[in-house]
């Protein structure tokens, strides 16, 4: 119980960092793209468990948004991403990565 309650705060925290670091991005809106699409490679909340697909969960949402424009210029190359890329607009790039940028993982950035 104690275990959880301290889960929750660690992610409230972590939306409220990120909902307040960057000016761009509707997390909400978000969450529901991430949940239907990109979950089946990435993971639950963007913490993926297969070393092939990276985790985006706690990303720099800047990095997210840059990938994302990249995949879908074809400026970064990957057949998989490019096809899920192609279907974002600008909005949905700044959403979702103003989402996966909130979440709670074991990825190590620097200190914001
Ligand atoms: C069919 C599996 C699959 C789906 C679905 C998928 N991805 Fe990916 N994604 C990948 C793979 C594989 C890579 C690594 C590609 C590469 O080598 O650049 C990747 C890379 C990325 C990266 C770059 C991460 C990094 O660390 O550089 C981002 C950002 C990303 N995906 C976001 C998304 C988003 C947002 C969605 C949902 C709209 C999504 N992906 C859906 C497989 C997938």
């Amino acid at each position: 119980m104690i275990r959880a309650l301290t889960h929750w705060t660690v992610l409230g925290a972590a939306l409220v960092v990120g909902g307040n670091a960057h000016a761009g991005g509707d997390i909400e809106a978000g969450k529901k793209l991430g949940e239907t699409v990109c979950v089946a490679c990435h993971g639950v909340d963007g913490n993926s468990v297969i070393p092939m697909n990276p985790k985006l969960a706690g990303q720099y949402q800047s990095y997210l948004v840059q990938a994302l424009r990249d995949y879908r210029s074809g400026d970064r190359k990957s057949p998989i991403m490019a096809g899920f890329a192609a279907s974002l607009t600008d909005e949905d790039i700044e959403n979702i990565s103003a989402y996966f940028a909130a979440q709670d993982g074991d990825l190590k950035t620097l200190d914001r």
